[in-house]
């Protein structure tokens, strides 16, 4: 069993507002469900972006200053089956840059099926696939000479809270060297309209996803959560430009976790703060970069203005 997942766990519903880490959202269960969320009609972000990629190619290579020699590494943080990517990597592939593709993961798995498929798809271009934490693999890079440019896409950061986005860009700052860039993917900030239904789908989907994480702490520590007791709620400040989703008790219970030997009590109407989707404009990423040496060069949008791509450099 997984003692940080325990532990989180533990810290999480022990809280007086209770919570629960969305990183675990991410089993095998979860990261299938994630892969019908974007497909969904309600979640443009990954369209969003696909479309940037797919039609601002020679725009984003132009933004990022590249050059066809000398070799850089082109290096993502959370690859997942690469379908963005794959669009500038056969731009850069087509127009003989000089570079390897350096996909980072946890997942040794999600790993092994990028490579193949790039593999097939691409056989000309380099790949290095590193499993592991993100800063170490960086962290190694560093020490090498050739500059690096790193894409962290699809709105990941969002998923953090402001303080979690900072010390993210900081430890990047430092694992970076002057001239370094990043493409940082990020959805903007819009009306309520458009964001809540993404995360509160006419199929059922999210609620699905967000319910996934009770029958994983069911199923790992042992407890006895009734998944139907449990409400999917969303919520979207406008304001703030931050979505939050939420689990709300249908009724008083008992939650009895057996590998922590405690129970958790939960009253009708109380709420777990499931997950974060933080939106950007150019103000909040200033904000979140202020203390980094990494200052925002450029930002491609897609034609609906719904999702930024933003060019970062270390200066
Ligand atoms: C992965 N992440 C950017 C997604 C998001 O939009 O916050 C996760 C997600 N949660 C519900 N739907 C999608």
């Amino acid at each position: 069993m997984n003692r940080n997942f325990q532990k989180d766990i533990d810290l999480g519903l022990s809280a007086t507002n209770k919570t629960l880490p969305s990183k675990y959202f991410y089993d095998e269960i979860g990261d299938a469900l994630f892969v019908e969320i974007m497909n969904m009609p309600e979640y443009y972000l990954t369209n969003a972006e696909l479309e940037i990629f797919k039609n601002q190619t020679q725009e984003l290579i132009n933004a990022l200053q590249l050059h066809k020699t000398p070799f850089f590494k082109l290096v993502e943080l959370g690859a997942g089956d690469g379908t963005k990517t794959k669009q500038l990597l056969k731009a850069l592939d087509h127009q003989d840059y000089n570079f390897r593709y350096v996909p980072i993961d946890i997942s040794e798995n999600a790993l092994k099926h990028l490579k193949v498929s790039i593999n097939q798809e691409l056989p000309t271009v380099k790949i290095n696939p590193k499993q592991g934490d993100y800063f170490n693999v960086l962290a190694d890079l560093k020490a090498s000479e050739y500059s690096i440019i790193v894409l962290f896409l699809g709105s990941n950061i969002g998923n953090l809270s402001d303080e979690k986005a900072k010390e993210l860009i900081s430890k990047l700052n430092d694992n970076l060297k002057t001239g370094d860039k990043i493409v940082l993917g990020v959805d903007l900030i819009k009306p309520k309209s458009i964001v809540l239904p993404a995360y509160n789908d006419a199929q059922g989907i999210t609620k699905r996803f967000n319910l996934n994480l009770l029958t994983r702490i069911n199923n790992e520590l042992e407890a006895d959560f009734e998944t139907d007791t449990f409400e999917h709620k969303p919520e979207y400040d406008e304001e703030e430009g931050i979505a939050r989703s939420f689990l709300v008790s249908k009724k008083d219970q008992i939650i009895t976790i057996k590998s922590l030997d405690k129970t958790f009590r939960f009253k009708k109407g109380e709420k777990i703060h499931m997950e974060t989707s933080r939106k950007y404009n150019d103000q909040i990423l200033n904000g979140i970069l202020a203390h980094s040496s990494l200052k925002i060069m450029d930002r491609l949008t897609d034609s609906q203005n719904l999702f930024a791509d933003y060019i970062l450099e270390k200066c």
